[in-house]
């Protein structure tokens, strides 16, 4: 592990860009639970159909809100971790570097992450279903009737909605175009704590191999994208990422 994490060190320091991708597992250590390990996984104690879907929401939306409304305060409460941490030094030596996520908290920001780009929503926001005035109608979740759930759209009373993508939905746009051509101009993809299952964040560690990147993968299992990677970090983000930055620091 010792020299994997030096030759990772060193392929980032001659890296012009590197953009990091990350996924539940960078979280764990905070205590938010990832979607598909066996045990404690959301997606092994829920169906996502029940909760994650547009159809779900029409069926059942106090269920769903509600669900997302526990979710939402968990994570008000967690804190970041020290791979979190270890990702705002590594923007200061690299200060070109992007962080692409696909988790819903924002522990990133918290722990000083700039420039992160969230693929699938952010869970601390709320939106109008239909998006009343413009895509998307963001609402402040303070100004509105917390006994009512979901509570109603203060321009049109529509239900107000988790602004989470969820299953079946596209991804915004604007997100995953600049995830791609981050990915096509990187010499370094970071790629930390994703099963790499959902597509189409799962492509881009991809995209970035076709146009020539190193992908470094930090997880401690396999994954759909440990394959395709150049080498692979089997541990806790948590551990190694700040193993990584004092090796940066020591060249
Ligand atoms: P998953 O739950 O699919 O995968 C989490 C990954 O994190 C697994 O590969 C674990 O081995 C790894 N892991 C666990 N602990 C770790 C640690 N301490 N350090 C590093 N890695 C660790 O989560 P995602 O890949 O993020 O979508 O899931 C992708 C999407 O599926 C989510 O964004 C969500 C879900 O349905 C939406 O909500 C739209």
């Amino acid at each position: 592990m010792e020299q994997a994490i030096q030759e990772t060190a060193k392929r980032l320091r001659e890296a012009k860009r590197v953009t990091v991708l990350t996924g539940a597992g960078v979280s764990k250590e905070s205590g938010v639970p990832t979607f598909r390990d066996a045990l404690e996984g959301l997606w092994s104690q829920y169906n996502p159909e029940d909760l994650a879907t547009p159809q779900a929401f029409q069926r059942n939306p106090k269920l769903v809100w509600d669900w997302y409304a526990m979710r939402r305060e968990m994570a008000g409460k967690v804190s970041p971790n020290a791979g979190h941490y270890a990702l705002t030094e590594l923007q200061k030596l690299k200060p070109d570097t992007v962080i692409v996520t696909q988790n819903v908290d924002d522990l990133h920001e918290r722990a000083g992450n700039q420039d992160v780009i969230h693929l699938h929503g952010q869970i601390a926001r709320v939106r109008c279903y239909d998006n009343c005035q413009g895509s998307p109608t963001i609402v402040d979740l303070a100004t509105v009737d917390a006994m009512q759930t979901p509570p109603p759209c203060p321009h049109c009373g529509a239900y107000l909605r988790p602004d989470v993508v969820w299953f079946s939905e596209s991804l915004p746009m604007d997100a995953l175009a600049r995830a791609y051509e981050l990915c096509k101009i990187s010499d370094v993809i970071l790629v930390i704590g994703t099963s790499g299952i959902v597509s189409p964040a799962s492509e881009l560690p991809q995209v970035g191999l076709k146009h020539g990147a190193t992908i470094i993968e930090i997880n401690p299992q396999y994954s759909m994208i440990t394959r395709i990677a150049h080498t692979h970090l089997e541990a806790p983000s948590g551990q190694v990422l700040p193993l990584l930055i004092e090796a940066l620091h020591a060249e």
